[in-house]
């Protein structure tokens, strides 16, 4: 391999690109900083209510060849000087969890490229990366040190992890049923809002007071999370309250959003607590899509500084699905050497390896 001719193991150009779901993006790594982050964002599935998988495929075929060229580009830009693909020492692509057609696209095309430049392979876990965007580097910005603890929540997954390095990470607790962006996008469909509707409700719920409406919390043992209890609860609630004033919902949107985020805050701020405390660590991260969420963040940083924590949030941009964080998680398999196999294939579930 090229990697192993050229003998200078710390020194990298990556190309990550990810595709687990309807976000086709790419992204460059040189030396552990990320000089691109591109997204190309899928809008046809709007108009369905949620991401219809085949369509996801599609677009990721489409969107691949100019995201890649786009983030090939703009890292050119920042770095004064054209990246060429000879220039590439490694192609990190997300291996597992995800959507199997999308994930296929960009295992195919990361393997192909790779292949024709005879470079190593990356294999890497997105609810791994999502954890690891916490150590993006930036300016003005604190990375944790090891070990942290990382609240990941997303649309498809809700955990607490113990991360003691960038290649070893526990799952201490997680969803029983829907995630927490499940969570807000249900609700909001509930609402009438359109998907995803975790932003809006993010909008809506500034200008509401989260006080107003109370839902049922789930009574979950240990560290473990369940959000299908709350759906059911905000559908029996708009129902019941739809029979008196069928303008309820118009009238009150800005308080039932507040009201449903504040309970979704509490519900994973209380386990996010009680796994400090069990574990006794002080950096605590939080990573994910719903890491976007403004009121999450606030009540976050506050319990932070109440219980004297560290607290780390990625950049807005490293939240929801990126492949900045593919790249990064590449750059530490990387260093170690962690290269697949031209024989892997994607996954649609998978723990971490
Ligand atoms: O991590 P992500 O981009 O994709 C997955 O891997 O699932 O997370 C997407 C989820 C969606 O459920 C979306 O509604 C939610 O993140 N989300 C938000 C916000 N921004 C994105 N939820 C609440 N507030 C937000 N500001
Ligand atoms: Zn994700």
């Amino acid at each position: 391999m090229r990697l192993l001719e050229k003998n200078q193991s710390d020194l990298s150009t990556i190309l990550a690109i990810e595709s687990s779901c309807d976000e086709t993006a790419a992204a460059i790594c040189r030396d552990g900083f990320i000089f691109s982050n591109v997204i190309a964002n899928q809008t046809i599935h709007q108009q369905w209510g949620g991401v219809v998988p085949e369509l996801a495929s599609r677009a990721h075929l489409q969107n691949i060849v100019p995201t890649v060229q786009g983030a090939l580009s703009e890292a050119g830009k920042k770095l004064g000087q054209t990246i060429q693909l000879s220039d590439l020492d490694a192609i990190a692509f997300t291996q597992s969890p995800g959507l199997i057609g999308s994930l296929l696209v960009g295992a195919q095309f990361a393997k192909s490229m790779a292949l024709a430049l005879n470079i190593p392979l990356i294999a890497v876990h997105h609810m791994q990366a999502h954890v690891l965007a916490n150590l993006i580097p930036g300016e003005n910005r604190q990375i944790p040190s090891f070990p942290f603890l990382c609240l990941t929540v997303s649309g498809g997954h809700t955990q607490i992890i113990l991360c003691t390095s960038p290649n070893e990470l526990k799952v201490l607790g997680e969803t029983i049923d829907d995630a927490a962006g499940e969570a807000f996008d249900k609700s909001g469909k509930l609402l009438g809002l359109p998907y995803p509707a975790g932003p809006i409700i993010d909008q809506y719920a500034k200008n509401g007071n989260p006080q107003r409406f109370k839902f049922a919390e789930p009574n979950i043992p240990e560290l473990g999370f369940s959000f299908s209890g709350l759906k059911t609860s905000i559908l029996y609630f708009i129902q019941d309250h739809i029979k008196e004033d069928p303008q309820f919902i118009q009238k009150n949107l800005a308080d039932l959003c507040a009201s449903i985020q504040q309970t979704i805050i509490d519900i994973l701020l209380k386990k996010l607590k009680r796994a400090a405390t069990i574990t006794g660590v002080k950096d605590i991260c939080l990573a994910g899509g719903v890491s976007a969420n403004s009121g999450l963040r606030a009540a976050f940083q506050s319990l932070g500084e109440q219980q004297h924590w560290r607290t780390y949030i990625p950049p807005f941009e490293y939240c929801t699905d990126n492949a900045a964080m593919i790249a990064i998680t590449g750059y530490y398999k990387f260093l170690e050497k962690d290269f697949a196999p031209m024989t892997v294939s994607p996954s649609a579930k998978a723990e971490f390896t």
